[in-house]
């Protein structure tokens, strides 16, 4: 296993021989079961397996929680290892962000509502960040995963308007034994509050029973949600949502399907989840 932050030594490798495909799965390290289904589907769809380690600074809002964010470089390179992959890219500030930088990758409606209404610069910085990282190791196949539900729309959008060469790939989200999404931010939660973070399973678990039992109300699945939300005394939700998942448009009718969706601090951790329902179209 290759590991770098050089930007040539990538494109070295990548182009060594133009006839295998390359997996990539970019990551802001700290890896647990999640990113490495990701790199396990990789590795079986490919010849070469990429992933980078990079915490990007261009997504985190100032009062968030960049300087905080779980860093474990040596352990992360132990479990890639133990996957088999090829090459690891460890960029740092200076490299992907050098003085002079000024262009950004701006993504227009998808960003705006859900977690873009309440993070206004984060999909700027992970477009710019991903579309960066796409030049540089050229795969043939992204990976990503469905827990961040509205990064996948997101990027999609970027790869056909931008043309990029590349197919992108949404894997399906891993939970805990008890339902809690997989997420490196779960690090930051107390005993207490790692039970309570259960409570976004559980009330998407419940819209979906309900849209299973024929509720096709968007705003009775909201209220249900929500209610659930606000029982746990340790959570305060950000936001719930039931929409469209090509244009995340709010659903006042949920036709053949939709994207459940939700926000959630417990404490002072913010937790995003969210279920697909229903047909596929
Ligand atoms: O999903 C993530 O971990 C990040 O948003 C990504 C895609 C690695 C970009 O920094």
């Amino acid at each position: 296993m290759i590991v770098t932050p050089d930007i040539q030594q990538v494109r070295n490798i990548r182009h060594a021989d133009p006839t295998l495909t390359w997996g990539f799965v970019p990551t802001m390290g700290y890896l647990h079961e999640g990113h490495l289904s990701l790199v396990r589907q990789a590795r079986a769809e490919n010849d070469r397996v990429a992933v980078s380690i990079y915490v990007n600074p261009t997504q985190f809002a100032p009062h968030e929680d960049l300087d905080s964010y779980p860093r474990d470089l040596e352990r992360d390179l132990a479990l890639l290892r133990a996957e088999n992959v090829d090459l690891v890219f460890t960029p740092d500030d200076s490299i992907m962000y050098p003085p002079d930088f000024q262009t950004y990758v701006t993504v227009e409606k998808v960003t705006q509502p859900l977690e873009g209404a309440s993070r206004p610069t984060h999909f700027r910085g992970v477009a710019t960040v991903v579309a960066k990282l796409f030049n540089i190791v050229q795969p043939t196949r992204a990976y990503f995963g469905q827990k961040d539900a509205q990064q996948t729309v997101v990027l999609k959008q970027m790869v056909r308007d931008l043309n990029f060469d590349l197919e992108l790939i949404v894997c399906p989200t891993v939970r805990e034994a008890d339902g809690l999404a997989m997420s490196s931010r779960n690090a930051y939660l107390s005993p207490a509050e790692r039970k309570a973070a259960t409570v976004l399973y559980r009330a998407l678990s419940q819209a979906k029973v309900a849209f299973e039992q024929g509720e096709r109300n968007g705003e009775r699945l909201r209220t249900l949600m929500r209610e659930i939300i606000e029982a746990e005394p340790l959570a305060r939700l950000d936001y719930v949502s039931v929409a469209d998942r090509r244009t995340l448009a709010e659903l006042d009718e949920v036709g053949k399907g939709a994207l459940l969706s939700m926000a959630v601090f417990i404490g002072k951790t913010r937790l995003i989840d969210n279920m697909l329902v229903g047909e596929e179209g």
